[in-house]
């Protein structure tokens, strides 16, 4: 078992929702990331994440971040508005 306390910080992110429309928190992600989802789509076929109404517009720039991390939390505030250059994952 992990002895780590967590912030409430770290708490606070691992409950935020990624995925919106499907109610899939960062924790959920970065998870399946970590179980060796290295892709946007993977992340997508383990999750459920992306074929919800925003269809990755609003999650998949935060999936790409979270992959591009290696599945470590982000505690900051992320982006959720798209720029064009988010859409090619
Ligand atoms: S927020 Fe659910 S598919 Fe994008």
């Amino acid at each position: 078992m992990n002895d780590k306390k967590l912030t409430i910080e770290e708490i606070k992110a691992r409950l935020k929702i990624v995925c919106i429309c499907k109610g899939i928190k960062q924790s959920r992600i970065c998870d399946a990331i970590l179980k060796g989802a290295d892709t946007v789509d993977k992340v997508n076929q383990a999750t459920g994440s992306g074929s919800g109404g925003c269809n990755a517009t609003r999650c998949g720039p935060v999936i790409k971040k979270l992959v591009e991390s290696k599945g470590k939390i982000i505690l900051e505030p992320y982006q959720t508005e798209v720029e064009d250059d988010d859409l090619n994952f």
